[in-house]
């Protein structure tokens, strides 16, 4: 059995912050312990405890006076983006038919493929994230890229072979067939290989024929447990040219009501521009609303109102995400800062702890894996992020006058980036300190 106890100031949420005084809404250890046994957390609580129960001989590393975290969850990125992120355009539907189709092309080459997985598991795992929920491109061969460099790495990730049949180059396109097909040979290789989670991915209407949503339809009912990922309500634009497409539906989600693509674990990117009926409609059914704010923000999508949301008198479970390459940051952090704003820009205040709760516990309850990943309970996957609010000189000096845990964490999100990472563990084994520095 392999043993690690780790020293530092420990923060793990409950449930859901009701407001900055929610003491008993999150554990915290001044001076915490947390033992980790063959990848999985076996205790925690204040260091002298935790280090009396630990056998003789087990390895420390002090990471004091950081705090450790559950890893940070990311629950919508695109794989073939990375070279995407940073592109100039208009909106939505530009910036997919400009840069994005031509560069998701590329992944039908394994190779390239393979490259790009290795960055992307690098530059997640520097940010701290250590589950995602991942897009590839129509080709399985993205699909195996991503699932494969997931299982070397001993990740715990969610991805899917996006379906889509419409509206975008022929190399980017399959079949209502196809899309079914190799969507179950994908569930078939990888579905519960390692800690691998597949995902039905049927891209977004517009790119998916009704009889392609027939197919995505039989997916979802052959494999009840399954997670669905798709794009609901970013765009005006799109918002309006999917109802010419689908005119029986009475709007947006409707379409995917009728396909039985909404329900628990069913996370549904952007939800921008929702009417109150269609909240309700993602209340009822237990949909995901996935909130990617510097996306929202970088394309000129709209202000997602995720207070509002969460608050509604029937309420629908949110999360929140990078949208990567339509996003502008890797980093979680950077992320909960933009997400503060578009809320300050409603009307709307989102604590410090409500934005940790979401990146950790959150995130993990959105996408039905709490019993795995999120906290630090024990029995769970020591999947970590070491945090360091002095990590640049600017962050140091605000930290000499920051006096509570609510104001550190505020400055992490405000400053914070891939810098305040001082490490991340993957099933209890560091993952940030051991990727290659020499780029490949
Ligand atoms: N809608 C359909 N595809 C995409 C995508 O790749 N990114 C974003 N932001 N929205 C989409
Ligand atoms: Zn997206």
């Amino acid at each position: 059995m392999t043993r690690l106890l780790l020293r530092g100031r420990l923060l793990s949420f409950h449930r859901m912050p009701e407001s900055l005084d929610d003491r008993a809404s999150y554990l915290y250890e001044e001076d915490g312990g947390l033992l980790i046994e063959d990848g999985v957390i076996a205790a925690v609580g204040d260091y002298a405890s935790v280090r009396a129960e630990a056998p003789e001989g087990t390895a420390e590393i002090d990471h004091r006076p950081h705090l450790i975290l559950p890893g940070f969850i990311d629950t919508h990125i695109h794989f073939p983006q990375m070279q995407v992120i940073g592109s100039y355009a208009a909106n939505l539907l530009e910036w997919l038919n400009t840069y994005t189709f031509p560069e998701e092309c590329r992944f039908v080459e394994s190779a390239h493929a393979g490259r790009i997985a290795t960055h992307l598991f690098d530059e997640l795992l520097r940010h701290g994230t250590t589950t995602a929920a991942a897009y590839c491109s129509v080709h399985k061969t993205s699909a195996d890229a991503f699932f494969a460099e997931s299982l070397k790495r001993g990740t715990c990730m969610i991805g899917g072979k996006v379906m889509m049949d419409r509206n975008a180059p022929q190399g980017l396109l399959d079949t209502p067939e196809t899309g079914y097909d190799e969507t179950r040979a994908v569930i078939d290789e990888w579905h519960g290989r390692g800690r691998n989670h597949v995902a039905i991915t049927p891209r977004f209407a517009i790119t998916s024929t009704p009889r392609q949503m027939e197919a995505a339809a039989a997916l979802a009912r052959e494999f009840p447990d399954l997670h669905i990922q798709t794009h609901l309500s970013e765009n005006d634009e799109e918002i309006r040219y999917t109802g010419e497409l689908y005119p029986e539906a009475s709007d947006y989600t409707d379409i995917y009501a009728r396909y039985g693509l909404l329900r628990p674990k069913a996370l549904l990117g952007h939800c921008i521009h929702l009417s109150e009926r269609e909240a309700d409609v993602l209340s009822d059914t237990g949909a995901v609303a996935v909130h990617c704010p510097t996306s929202n923000l970088f394309l000129g999508s709209g202000l997602m109102p995720l207070k509002k949301l969460i608050g509604r008198e029937k309420p629908v479970t949110v999360s929140v995400a990078t949208d990567i390459g339509g996003g502008s940051s890797y980093s979680m952090l950077r992320t909960m800062d933009e997400a503060y704003k578009v809320q300050q820009l409603l009307g709307e205040r989102l604590n410090p702890l409500e934005s940790f709760w979401l990146l950790t516990r959150g995130n993990a309850e959105a996408v039905a894996l709490a019993d795995r990943i999120g906290s630090l309970d024990p029995g769970t996957d020591a999947d970590l992020v070491v945090l360091d609010a002095s990590a640049t000189p600017a962050m140091a000096l605000k930290m000499e006058v920051v006096g509570s845990l609510a104001d550190e964490l505020f400055l992490l999100q405000t400053l914070g980036d891939d810098r305040a990472v001082a490490e991340t563990y993957v099933a209890g084994r560091p993952a940030k300190s051991s990727i290659a520095t020499i780029a490949s």
